[in-house]
């Protein structure tokens, strides 16, 4: 169902001067080796093409041609789906250029090419790196079936507030979890060896501060100091840089008054000096040429000196770098930053196997496997919110679905859905079907998403509820509300949702209300009067099965928040890793600052009771280590997985106060019914640090307090010391 792309063997090599090979044609030869004999032999023009990529489209053959052929052009981005117009440009790169130079082909593989998975913030939820990397290797897997070399993806922004759409793309606001999501990512993407056939280059995005938007809103500006710069929003993306990550995307906000693409602060001194990076940086589509809308460079081939200089290599289609030979010659830039640029291109070029297989490779593809995989990725995205009276797991009862989430298929896709097509989308109401044999099903609209209702059609679906023994209300927000750009002013359910809601839950039946979202959505009112929630995201196309094994109890939910979830929009930012302030019982006239719901929460089908946290010891020296345990016990009547949380806090910290609780370590813990196990962390005394202003990782000795707890706001707090 993916299409076969036409195939070319290689043998390119051979048409080159008599099969006389030069060393960049060697692949005997090491990388270093053959980027080093291209470079040389690279005019100035065909340098400063490698550091541009551009839109491919269904006219590049003819428009962009010219441009391939001449060697001014490095890459494309946008392959899908036509794996032939991939091939049939990169053989005019490889065949009629003077080097053979092959192009680098890039795509938005987020969460799933055509086997669409759960949006990266549902998935996260999952708190599982293994599952992580299957499904990201699933998908790098059918990305390479039309050509697609290299993905922009993970993104790895951490962010805390719900009304920037991207929230949805991301890993939510822990940059522990975070970067270990960011790592798994980077494996599954890259495996050991990007270069194989079925990997795709990984790329990290988006460099840095871009989910700190003033107001929420896309692209606004940041100001991030540096003790949350350097603790709370690099380490994803140093997580990333450590497993290995080819590229890394340069972000389109200012952060500090200095754009993003052009922050030499970001993308030399942290990213190349400090972190070693050895990938190439990208930047993000535009971003180069909106150095000058920021107010930053003064025109584009200032903007092109100043992206070049920071550390952007290659630039995303505004092309300010095709006035860097002018630049050159006006001594505004040395060639050398150019080479440099170019070397961390080719590099990757020769890493990814582009010079010795240009063309797309046979690769298979199960795609009964594959949706077999983002089934179990559904079930384990979505997190149960609440379940009164144990109304969940589902009997086989008369079940009344309503909703304009009942039978949707396009929305449960997600932005960033790439080659996902809605038509294989299993909806909530198929996947019960499917799942509830023997139930008896009304399904009813009740209203639109975002359009106003017809007070016929919520009577219509009001009749429905109450005709049935318990009613699935699905509710949420369109795909395309959540993603790049689309930010809400406002976080409770569009349209005449609430409306809906307020009338089935007077009906007096029990409301199982399922939300698909691409964010934490602010619903207090949906909470109290649900007697369940079930938080299901933009779960992909197995939407409806995995949906349906949660709530029928085939699966039990495991998932946990990754982001909290806020009372009302007023709130935001909200976030469990805040820090203490100077009067901490000053609070709103009109209501709470805690959140409705804390990160790590989650709820499952049986009963957890946690003892007291307890240490192996009370003080531990330099250079040691402190077990730090608890005895978890199963107190429902099912078996049922837990996800045990550490939490730390260092009481006092000279170099910057450290937040109230920052997650240090998590376990999956399985348990029968009625079964007790000791749950036990290991903390190194070097673990015990933070980041300074300046970029070292600094222990600071003294008090420190630690909970083991099942989500950020529960867990007795118990003290030990970290001796000088
Ligand atoms: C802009 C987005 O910000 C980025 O995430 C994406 O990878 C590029 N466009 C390419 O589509």
């Amino acid at each position: 169902t993916l299409g076969k792309p036409e195939m070319h063997h290689r043998g390119w090599i051979d048409l080159n001067k008599n099969g006389v090979k030069d060393a960049y044609e060697d692949p005997a030869l090491p990388t270093e080796t053959r980027v080093a004999d291209l470079l040389a032999r690279m005019s100035r023009e065909e340098r400063v093409g490698q550091l541009l990529q551009k839109l491919m489209t269904d006219t590049s053959d003819k428009k962009d041609a010219a441009l391939v052929t001449s060697g001014q052009l490095g890459s494309f981005l946008g392959v899908a789906p036509d794996a032939n117009l991939r091939n049939r440009l990169q053989r005019l790169a490889v065949e009629e250029t003077r080097l053979g130079i092959p192009l680098i082909f890039g795509f938005d593989t987020i969460h799933g090419f055509r086997t669409t998975y759960p949006i990266p913030l549902g998935l996260s939820c999952s708190w599982d790196t293994t599952l992580v990397e299957r499904l990201t290797a699933m998908a790098a897997r059918e990305s390479t079936v039309v050509g697609v070399d290299w993905t922009f993806a993970p993104m790895v922004d951490i962010a805390r507030d719900p009304r920037w759409g991207r929230i949805a793309e991301g890993n939510g606001e822990d940059p522990y979890l975070g970067g270990l999501i960011a790592a798994a990512s980077v494996r599954g993407f890259q495996g050991n060896d990007y270069g194989r056939p079925d990997r795709v280059v990984a790329c990290l995005k988006h460099y840095v501060g871009y989910g700190a938007a003033e107001g929420g809103r896309d692209y606004n500006t940041t100001e991030i100091g540096l003790p949350t710069l350097r603790n709370i929003y690099l380490p994803p993306f140093r997580a990333g840089v450590e497993a290995g990550a080819g590229t890394l995307m340069a972000a389109f906000n200012s952060l500090n008054g200095v754009p993003a693409s052009g922050n030499r602060f970001t993308l030399d001194q942290v990213l190349r000096r400090e972190w070693g990076f050895g990938g190439f940086v990208v930047g993000d589509w535009e971003s180069v040429g909106e150095l000058v809308h920021h107010g930053y460079a003064a025109d584009k081939a200032e903007a092109g000196v100043l992206s070049l200089t920071a550390g952007v290599d290659m630039e995303m289609v505004s092309e300010c770098y095709r006035e860097l030979p002018a630049m050159i010659d006006q001594k505004k830039i040395d060639s050398a930053v150019i080479d440099e640029a170019v070397r961390r291109i080719l590099r990757v070029k020769f890493k990814k196997g582009l010079f010795d297989q240009p063309y797309t490779a046979p690769v298979e593809v199960d795609v009964a496997a594959h949706r077999a995989l983002a089934r179990e990725a559904v079930a384990a995205s979505c997190v149960l919110l609440k379940n009164e009276g144990a109304v969940l797991p589902l009997g086989t009862r008369s079940i009344a679905i309503i909703g304009p989430f009942a039978e949707e298929q396009a929305e449960l896709l997600g932005c960033w859905h790439a080659l996902g097509n809605a038509k294989d989308v299993v909806s909530l109401h198929a996947g019960l079907k499917a799942a509830v044999k023997k139930g008896k099903f009304r399904v009813a609209r009740g209203c639109p998403i975002i359009e106003p209702a017809s007070a016929k059609e919520i009577d219509a679906a009001v009749k429905q509820a109450k005709k049935a023994d318990v009613v699935i209300l699905a509710l949420g927000e369109p795909a395309l509300w959540a993603g790049e750009n689309n930010h809400r002013l406002d976080l409770g359910l569009p349209g005449a949702q609430q409306q809906l809601f307020d009338r089935i839950v007077a009906t007096g039946k029990p409301v199982v209300t399922v939300l698909f979202a691409g964010r934490p959505l602010a619903i207090p009112a949906v909470l109290e009067k649900s007697a369940a929630v079930l938080m299901a995201w933009h779960p992909g196309i197995e939407a409806g099965h995995g949906v349906a094994d949660v709530l029928t109890g085939k699966v039990a939910p495991t998932a946990r928040l990754t982001t909290s979830f806020p009372r009302s929009v007023g709130q935001v930012p909200v976030h469990y890793n805040h820090l203490h302030t100077s009067r901490p019982f000053s609070d709103y006239k009109d209501g709470t600052r805690e959140a409705l719901l804390p990160f790590g929460f989650g709820l499952t089908y049986t009963t957890f009771t946690y003892g007291p946290t307890r240490f192996s010891r009370d003080t531990l020296a330099m250079g040691g280590a402190i077990t730090i345990s608890t005895t978890l016990t199963n107190t429902g009547k099912a078996a049922g997985t837990e996800t045990a949380q550490l939490y730390l806090h260092d009481v006092a910290c000279l170099q910057g106060a450290r937040p109230v609780r920052e997650l240090k370590g998590f376990q999956r813990v399985t348990l029968a019914p009625g079964e007790s196990r000791e749950v036990s962390f290991t903390l190194r005394a070097d673990e015990l640090g933070s980041w300074s202003p300046d970029g070292k990782w600094v222990v600071e000795p003294g008090r420190f307090e630690a909970t083991i707890a099942p989500n950020a706001a529960s867990g007795e707090m118990a003290a030990f010391a970290l001796q000088p």
